[in-house]
């Protein structure tokens, strides 16, 4: 069992409703610090909702959130960011008419403050001097394609905007990166560019970066999380290895519940 300083992320309890809508259900799960978790559940289950929780966007009805032992529940969005909470979003949210590259730098400006030198700890000496070298690190990380930093956002593959997303979730050097389905409205060929990406910022950063990935199917996560929390209906209805998330009877019976899509 981990203790408290281990984890980068705790909940307890946490619960939000929407009218009479639980979106969220009394859900208490831990991320240690430095590990590489994901979140299922069939479609409507709350898996935005907690990251919205998370994140900030708006308070939960009850329960709490707790970030690296700090009492987080009622903390404002911006301060969450600047403690290092970052998130990329389910809809695209890049600056289309922008280059991909501005898109980064306008995203790394924005944080620029006491954590700036965070990033050269990638670096085996010094730090970044400049937004340039860290925007041209951070997108050779995410694997996005040199020869298209410089073109609008709006013009390359959307393959590469997911990669953008996550770029500009890494500007902000987070200690902990929320992903919203990273591979949403991909061609299924596309799918293991953006898991490689994935796994690449998990690499180069190490235990620096926690990362909880959030998807509606299963396969995506089954190479790349070590547990996987799923949920149905707002509530938490299991948790485990993806071996036992693959072999557990109610997982399945959830994911059977709706249409052959979600089994995906
Ligand atoms: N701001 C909101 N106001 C009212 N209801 C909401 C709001 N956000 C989410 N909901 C409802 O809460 C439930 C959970 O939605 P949520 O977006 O968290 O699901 P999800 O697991 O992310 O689904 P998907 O896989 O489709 O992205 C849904 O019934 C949704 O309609
Ligand atoms: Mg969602």
């Amino acid at each position: 069992m981990s203790s408290m300083n281990d984890l980068i992320l705790s909940t307890s309890a946490l619960t939000k409703s929407f009218g009479g809508l639980i979106a969220v259900n009394d859900v208490s799960l831990d991320v240690e610090k430095g590990s590489i978790k994901a979140i299922i559940g069939p479609n409507g289950s709350g898996k935005t909702t907690f990251f919205n929780l998370i994140t900030g966007v708006f308070p939960p009805s009850s329960g709490h959130i707790f970030f690296e032992g700090r009492n987080i529940t009622r903390t404002s969005m911006h301060q969450r960011t600047r403690l290092g909470i970052s998130r990329s979003y389910q809809i695209t949210n890049i600056f289309p008419y922008q280059t991909t590259f501005e898109n980064i730098r306008l995203a790394a400006q924005g944080c620029s403050g006491a954590r700036v030198n965070f990033l050269g700890m990638l670096k085996k000496a010094g730090t970044y001097t400049n937004f340039h070298e860290k925007v041209l690190e951070i997108a050779s990380i995410v694997g996005l394609d040199p020869m298209r930093l410089y073109i609008p956002a709006a013009l390359i593959p959307h393959a590469e905007q997911r990669k953008l997303e996550i770029a500009m979730a890494l500007a902000t050097e987070p200690r902990l990166l929320l992903l919203d389905e990273p591979a949403a409205g991909m061609a299924i060929e596309e799918i293991p560019e953006v898991i490689d990406a994935i796994l690449r910022v998990k690499e180069s950063y190490g235990d620096q970066l926690t990362l909880l990935v959030v998807e509606h199917k299963m396969d995506i996560v089954m190479n790349l999380s070590e547990e996987i929390f799923v949920l149905s209906e707002g509530k938490m209805i299991a948790k485990g290895s993806p071996k036992e998330i693959q072999e557990n009877e109610e997982v399945l019976t959830a994911y059977l519940g709706g249409t052959d899509e979600k089994l995906a």
